[in-house]
């Protein structure tokens, strides 16, 4: 369902010498048609960004899963561990977004409704905060518990996930924070990389890309979730639109980075035990790894249809900035 809201034009749009901004008459519902046309919120959060979240926390699963295995862990050992890498990477990519994607100053428009609306996306950070950091100190203790580890590597996981935990709550406040959070995340991920490699240099570089590429993805669907999209819906100005549009394309060039890197060293990995054709993959292991190949077509799918349906955002012109052109009604007055 789509709602008609009226835009707050910044003073620069309301100066603006185009005649063709006008007002409806005294309807209850009274948009303003703007030269780019009408910014509307749909009510519900669009299904495919919540469906790509839950695909890459599933990848995750099955591989952690896999690799546990291969160490000789099982059972609720296995969670455990998982938790530790989805921890860390969510709150990676969350803070990668805090501290990267989102700016307090967008060249071209106004400076004011661009930091209301960073003011509204870092009350979500705030919130969200209190989720992520006592996930990190469940993370913080995983390494102890977790009986192939070399002390220094314990050691390191143990006091890293700490210390993000801290850098979370204090990112919402202090970008700089989130800067030094987001590069600590992918410097932990890259220590369970090697301690998961039997230390082969090639694989824990590539595993360690993985896991990047995994973490970049995963923490930034949640911020688009979680803070993004909310902050989006009480900021429906056109300027608001822009400087949303803007950081969700910065998002999605990491996205379009994250996707074949993750595919490529996954595959890369995977050849290491068996052939394509080989009857492992489909075994009491193999099918783990299948399965992932099977949900990372999913995202490929998700990632080609989000911005064809203008499903990444429920707010109009945030997935596409031409849809706000291409939607201009006709002038009246
Ligand atoms: C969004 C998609 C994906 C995510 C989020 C993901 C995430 C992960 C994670 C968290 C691990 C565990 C690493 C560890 O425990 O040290 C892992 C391992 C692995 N992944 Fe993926 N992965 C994805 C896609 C893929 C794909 C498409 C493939 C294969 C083509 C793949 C192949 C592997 C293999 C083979 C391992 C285990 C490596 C080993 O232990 O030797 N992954 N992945």
């Amino acid at each position: 369902m789509n709602r008609v809201v009226e835009p707050n034009l910044s003073s620069d749009q309301l100066a603006s010498p185009n005649p063709a901004v006008v007002t409806a008459s005294s309807t209850a519902i009274r948009p303003i048609v703007v030269p780019l046309g009408l910014v509307t919120v749909r009510a519900e959060t669009p299904l495919l960004p919540r469906a790509a979240f839950v695909t890459i926390t599933l990848a995750s699963l099955l591989g952690a899963f896999f690799t546990g295995r291969t160490l000789g862990l099982a059972g609720a050992a296995l969670l455990w561990r998982w938790s530790a890498f989805w921890a860390l990477a969510a709150s990676t990519g969350f803070l990668a977004w805090r501290s990267f994607y989102l700016r307090d100053d967008e060249p071209g428009i106004d400076a004011g409704r661009v930091r209301a609306l960073v003011a509204a996306q870092l009350e979500r950070v705030r919130i969200v905060r209190w989720a992520l950091a006592p996930l990190l100190v469940v993370a913080a203790l995983v390494p102890v518990t977790t009986g192939y580890l070399a002390p220094w590597q314990a050691g390191v996981l143990c006091a890293g996930a700490a210390v993000m935990a801290v850098l979370v709550l204090a990112s919402p406040r202090n970008r700089r924070a989130g800067a030094l959070g987001a590069v600590l995340g992918i410097g932990l991920l890259s220590v369970w990389g090697v301690a998961d490699s039997h230390g082969d240099p090639y694989l824990s570089v590539v595993r360690g890309v993985h896991l990047a590429a995994f973490a970049a993805w995963l923490g930034g669907a949640l911020f688009n979730l979680a803070a993004a999209v909310p902050a989006g819906r009480l900021h429906l100005n056109l300027d608001a639109v822009v400087a949303g549009a803007r950081q969700l394309e910065r998002f999605r060039v990491v996205v379009r980075t994250a996707l074949p890197t993750i595919a490529a060293t996954g595959a890369w990995m995977a050849l290491r035990y068996a052939g394509v054709a080989s009857p492992f993959w489909r075994g009491e292991m193999g099918w783990m790894i299948s399965a992932k190949v099977g949900l990372i077509l999913v995202l490929v799918v998700i990632f080609i249809t989000c911005p064809l349906y203008r499903a990444c955002s429920p707010v109009r012109g945030v997935c596409d900035l031409d849809d706000l052109r291409a939607d201009a009604p006709e002038v009246r007055g």
